[in-house]
């Protein structure tokens, strides 16, 4: 299973590719701009200059286009992959993004489509060639809707028919989506740099480290 960091802050991905677990990153417009709102973005290439600093520490950086018809989102994302090889253009699920998608393809550009909230949604996209599909699970539990409940049925379509398309769980809010994403199979998971944090940690190695070293203070040697 791949984890990636859901962020466009190039710190909190520093931080955690230190740990030596993270393959790739995921940004979206509204993680730019909350990482930027005071117009601290300065230059025109600031994004360019944060997705380039991400390529350099994982292999799969997701950047998404803003165009929302065809013509638009390949001469955007064309501009994204030229920028380093490790960028992975994200293609939102419209019948736009469809085009886009197969053109992309064709060219071996990678692509992420994102905002998949349903089955047939993500069969398009994966027909389509998108390398990876986000179902957004948060939203759909935000919405009243059981969100694992998707990504369950997504993977029991894949089981039927083999698509290469990797299936991204997205919109994580808390640990237990990370663990349930696993036990389901689904490839990747993107989590949020918050919730991250909150993974390595259970209150019983805490105490059971305590213990130890408390205990090793007894022998009273220093090795
Ligand atoms: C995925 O690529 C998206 O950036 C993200 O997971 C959206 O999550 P949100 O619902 O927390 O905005």
């Amino acid at each position: 299973m791949k984890l990636f960091i859901d962020t466009a802050n190039i710190d909190h991905v520093k931080e955690i590719a230190s740990w030596g677990i993270l393959d790739g990153v995921t940004t979206n417009p509204t993680l730019v701009a909350k990482e930027w709102k005071d117009g601290s973005a300065g230059s025109p290439h600031a994004f360019e200059h944060a997705v380039l600093a991400m390529c350099e520490l994982v292999p799969c950086v997701s950047a998404q286009v803003t165009a929302e018809d065809c013509a638009g989102m390949k001469k955007q994302g064309e501009e994204y992959a030229r920028w380093h090889k490790h960028v992975v253009v994200k293609v939102p699920m419209t019948t736009e993004g469809l085009k886009a998608l197969k053109y992309f393809r064709s060219k071996g550009i990678r692509t992420n489509t994102t905002l998949v909230f349903s089955l047939n949604q993500a069969i398009l996209a994966a027909k389509a060639g998108a390398n990876i599909i986000s179902p957004f699970i948060g939203r759909l539990d935000d919405a009243g809707e059981e969100g694992m409940d998707l990504i369950k049925d997504i993977m029991t379509a894949w089981e039927q028919y083999h698509f290469d398309t990797e299936v991204l769980v997205a919109s994580i809010r808390h640990p237990r989506h990370v663990a349930q994403a696993a036990m389901l199979g689904a490839h990747i998971c993107t989590i949020p740099y918050e919730v991250f944090l909150k993974l390595p940690n259970h209150p019983l190695t805490d105490s059971g480290l305590k213990k130890f070293l408390e205990d090793w203070k007894k022998v009273g040697k220093k090795l």
